[in-house]
């Protein structure tokens, strides 16, 4: 069946895939799944902790020509999983017929170019607004209502409390993940999905519809008094001005939650919502941001509403590294594991794979990679072309080649990392009895403070922040793994406590193999150490063996 042809005929779909794919020799790997311990977070995929270095394609990308102009953005950044979207309008174009062909094609795709792949379901929610439902539901709001607002108007966006249009989408998200299971659940080449894209409501606290206001005028669910702690009462009664917000919040988290829930029951991979964002450091109005999304001051009301989802991940457009950081510092919870749903492509954005990662992220993904024209400044490159994504590339490089044996030490919760701040300021990562000392924009030799040599200046490449540096452990406590970029990294021993001394032995530098194995190329000594362990654009990876005498 041709890709453009359109059919409708699922069963021949899945059959025909199924054909093509299916080695029957292959052992069936465990399903991929969202685990924690203590606090921390791993995304098991064949069995083992799994860092996403991801590549979100255009939102219109989800179509065989431009998926195909996807795949060398995607091979150019060294990224080991793409998300693309699967719409509702392409999936079910006419009521109870769907059309998998894409879907298919997608997996097909994907297995050739040897990456996995995150569904993204745009549905009831898009940004916010239902562009992706299929015309079925768009031209009937008397079955598929629209939120109403204060005033009594309609808003653009989708009612949560219309009882038809959910069931419809848990409808058609069942059987997408019914068809995913049956073409992919021996390869899980789908390692995630993402039950629709950025909801809330922008204009509109919440929802004023009768069905809305009879159940805000009803008492609070007793699992979000659980999780507050709060006596019961009405929502204006128990969460006073925040009772609106926190009220538009459990509505969409619940919908989404029975959508989530319908898949799962199919094919239950681990699923995320993602979140346009709100600002990380000051509580703010929801009159300015999408109200009912999982933004930071409602996580707990979300965490209640919808117990099948597994994360929620924040989408990072917001340059500013005091910003950026903030909200890595809002997402990472001992309840939430932290992912990068989405964040912008251009050079200024790289480095802050470093300090996601540090903070034991499960994955971090660049939007808008591919080669199809289109470009997403202000947010992201103002081209996207092989240039504008090398700095994305290089970033992805410092942990790529190991990025096994990473997600392994972060799961173990042995890992540290950094980001270069828009300030340049150095950064002390604590490394128990070591405290590596990190320093921007220095040259690889000498030191700063040379100035008989006249004025150094800044080393070149540095002209804007770009630098970072992370840190693994595994199993002997006294090796450091290391790696960076655009930095200068001092380990400096902390006072001794037990009389005795301590130095670093050894620097070398190498590669993990395939099975995890460390594989020896050199010791650094002499002029490549004397000055810290300077980190330039060409990704090293270093063993810092540290002794006590
Ligand atoms: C965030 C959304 O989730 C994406 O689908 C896309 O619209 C970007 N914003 C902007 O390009």
């Amino acid at each position: 069946m041709g890709f453009f042809a359109r059919g409708l005929n699922l069963a021949l779909g899945a059959a025909a895939l199924a054909a093509v794919t299916s080695v029957p020799a292959l052992a069936q790997s465990p399903i991929p799944q969202l685990v924690e311990q203590n606090g921390r977070h791993a995304l098991m995929v064949d069995g083992a902790p799994f860092t996403i270095l991801g590549a979100q394609v255009n939102n219109s990308s989800n179509y065989p020509a431009p998926l195909a102009e996807a795949w060398p953005a995607v091979h150019h950044i060294g990224a080991n999983t793409v998300q693309v979207p699967i719409a509702w309008e392409q999936l079910e174009p006419v009521e109870g017929q769907f059309d998998f062909s894409f879907v298919d094609h997608l997996v097909q795709e994907a297995r050739r170019n040897d990456v996995r792949l995150v569904i993204l379901w745009f549905a009831t929610w898009k940004n916010t607004a239902p562009k992706y439902a299929p015309a079925w539901v768009k031209l009937n709001p008397a079955r598929f209502p629209h939120l109403i607002q204060k005033d009594g108007t309609e808003s653009y966006a989708m009612s949560p409390y219309g009882a038809e249009t959910l069931a419809a989408d848990a409808r058609a998200f069942a059987a997408l993940m019914r068809h995913i299971r049956q073409i992919d659940e021996r390869q899980r080449t789908v390692i995630m999905v993402q039950p629709e894209n950025e909801v809330g409501t922008y204009g509109s606290v919440r929802d004023y519809s009768p069905a809305a206001q009879a159940a805000f005028d009803g008492p609070v669910p007793q699992a979000l008094l659980d999780r507050t702690g709060k006596a019961a009462g009405t929502w204006s009664a128990v969460f006073g001005d925040e009772a609106e917000e926190f009220f538009h919040a459990w509505s969409i988290a619940a919908y989404v939650n029975t959508v989530t829930e319908a898949g799962k029951r199919e094919y239950p991979l681990p699923m995320y919502v993602n979140a346009a964002l709100t600002d990380p450091i000051t509580r703010v109005s929801p009159t300015n941001y999408a109200s009912g999304g999982p933004v930071w001051p409602v996580l707990d009301v979300w965490k209640a509403a919808a117990p099948s989802i597994d994360l929620l991940a924040p989408d990072i457009y917001d340059r500013g590294s005091v910003s950026y950081e903030g909200t890595l510092g809002r997402y990472a919870r001992p309840d939430n594991a932290l992912f990068v749903a989405e964040t912008g492509n251009d050079p200024s954005f790289g480095r802050f794979l470093f300090s996601t990662l540090g903070r034991g992220g499960v994955g971090y993904s660049a939007f808008g990679i591919d080669y199809t024209g289109y470009a997403n400044w202000p947010l992201g490159a103002k081209t996207v072309t092989p240039e504008t994504l090398t700095p994305l590339k290089t970033a992805y490089a410092v942990v790529r080649p190991w990025a096994h044996v990473w997600a392994r030490a972060a799961w173990e919760g042995r890992v540290w990392g950094v980001s270069e701040p828009d300030d340049r300021s150095e950064q002390k990562i604590d490394l128990g009895d070591w405290t590596a000392r990190v320093r921007y924009r220095l040259w690889q030799f000498g030191l700063p403070e040379w100035t008989w040599l006249g004025e150094q200046g800044p080393a070149s490449g540095t002209e804007n922040p770009n630098g970072g540096v992370v840190v693994a452990q595994l199993d002997d406590p006294n090796v450091f793994f290391v790696s960076g970029l655009h930095a200068r990294v001092d380990f400096d021993a902390k006072p001794s406590t037990d009389g005795k001394r301590r130095m670093v032995v050894r620097y070398e530098e190498g590669h993990f193999d395939d099975a995890g194995k460390w594989v020896f190329e050199r010791i650094w000594n002499g002029d490549q150490v004397d000055y810290g362990l300077n980190f330039t654009d060409r990704p090293r990876l270093l063993r810092v063996v540290t002794a006590t005498y």
